[in-house]
């Protein structure tokens, strides 16, 4: 179906109006779309969202990955509208939260115990805390263009603008104090040798090195996260792998099952909700009883904890999802259809004669206008913006619901046709391209 930005009605437009009037920049947050593309949605099923007009997008935005399953999934809306019946939160133990602690443990390899709270942000940040107080040290190390929330130990690096000349973060946003900033080293991704020098020079102040597995849409080269498990090893450092994107994406097991090597600990947020606002932090017994009550007070206590941790509804909704997706092992399913997407695209950018890779796998695709291999953000920060963003923003245009010129999320519930119908867009915006 052909949408043109003209089909948003007056009325959709006055609520973009009441946006920017009371929202700063008119969004909730750092996603936006170009006002000639914005639109309200007002809901969606399946792989489909609705905007306020009735206007129909194939989503590959999935709220920023947690819709694995689509939106408004029978099962999830089913357990959401159990648990809502019976109590929306206690700041207590319950059944939901325990039966997906008890997922967690059974399909995390790291996973022996874990601590809920309520956003990935957090989660990365309590993380950092845990292996600051197990290793009594300082410092932790994250990669260039690895993104683990917007606290001010995490927003920094992720987006520099200056290429990688020393492990000095830069940060990214203002407002960040230098006190938080000096605490975080940086080292590109994928890049074994500069990686050891900098954990060489300061492993007597790294607490922990903290990754993301699957950095934004980059596979780790083989070998790269083995090497950050051996070295980190050898010094005594805690090996955090931020599986808000990975966790029960590529595997049940996450990326650590995925790629074969099992971190100290985990961060997961989006699909352990299934949509609604959960998150974790996962890992050996050792380090997680840091944050066990008894030790109140003894001067090794870690304080993780939030008024709606293990929140019942959201972990409800979380279970009903993981549920789906290891009975029905809909793994295979969204491997593949990643791969169609893929491949489609490859195939349309070549006949096109257009320098481009699409980078990702397992649910999560990028384009990138390079001639370049994509090993690390210097490479992805080389593709060319501008044809990135007519490719996205044409494609938007016809039909498709997507960040411009950023990831794309696949689901187990697009089907063929949603692939080859996006596959359709995307040339729409590969002819603007080459017109
Ligand atoms: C790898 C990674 N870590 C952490 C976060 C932060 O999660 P949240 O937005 O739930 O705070 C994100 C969010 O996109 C993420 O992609």
């Amino acid at each position: 179906m052909q949408l043109e930005t003209d089909k948003r009605s007056s009325a959709q437009l006055d609520l973009l109006g009441k946006a920017a009037r009371l929202l700063p920049g008119g969004t909730l947050g750092m996603f936006g779309l170009p006002a000639d593309l914005a639109m309200v949605p007002a809901y969606g099923r399946g792989s489909k969202v609705y905007d306020v007009d009735g206007n129909e997008y194939i989503d590959f935005l999935l709220g920023s990955g947690p819709l694995i399953l689509g939106h408004a999934h029978p099962a999830v809306v089913a357990a959401v509208q159990e648990q809502a019946a019976k109590a929306s939160t206690f700041y207590f133990v319950n059944e939901p939260a325990l039966e997906l602690a008890e997922m967690i443990v059974s399909a995390v390899p790291c996973a022996e115990k874990v601590r809920f709270c309520s956003s990935g942000n957090e989660a990365t940040f309590f993380a950092m805390r845990l292996a600051r107080a197990h290793t009594r040290r300082e410092k932790v190390l994250k990669f260039e263009g690895g993104f683990h929330g917007v606290h001010d130990y995490a927003i920094l690096s992720t987006w520099p603008s200056v290429p990688y000349s020393s492990p000095r973060p830069q940060p990214d946003s203002a407002g960040v104090p230098k006190g938080a900033a000096d605490t975080v080293l940086v080292a590109p991704f994928n890049d074994v040798k500069t990686t050891t020098a900098v954990i060489e020079a300061n492993h007597g102040d790294l607490a922990a090195v903290i990754v993301e597995p699957f950095q934004r849409s980059i596979p780790p080269k083989p070998g790269f996260l083995n090497f950050l498990r051996e070295i980190t090893t050898r010094y005594g450092i805690d090996l955090i792998f931020d599986e808000v994107v990975t966790g029960f994406r590529f595997a049940w097991g996450g990326a650590q099952e995925y790629y074969g090597v099992t971190p100290d600990m985990a961060t997961y947020g989006k699909i352990i909700g299934g949509g609604y606002p959960i998150a974790a932090v996962a890992g050996r017994a050792e380090i997680m009883d840091q944050c066990d009550n008894s030790r109140k007070g003894s001067g090794d206590y870690v304080y993780v904890t939030g008024t709606l941790s293990g929140n019942p509804v959201s972990a409800a909704a979380g279970v009903a999802t993981l549920k789906e997706l290891k009975g029905k092992n809909l793994y295979p399913r969204i491997h593949r259809s990643t791969a169609m997407l893929r491949s489609g695209l490859l195939r349309m950018l070549a006949d096109a004669g257009l320098a481009a890779q699409v980078v990702g796998e397992g649910g999560v695709l990028q384009v990138v206008f390079t001639d370049r291999k994509v090993e690390n953000y210097q490479d992805m920060r080389s593709g060319d913006r501008a044809k990135a963003e007519l490719l996205f923003s044409t494609a938007i245009r016809n039909g498709l619901f997507m960040a411009v010129a950023d990831k794309i999320y696949v689901s187990a519930v697009h089907s063929d046709e949603d692939i080859q119908t996006a596959l359709r867009a995307f040339q729409a915006g590969i002819d603007a391209i080459a017109r």
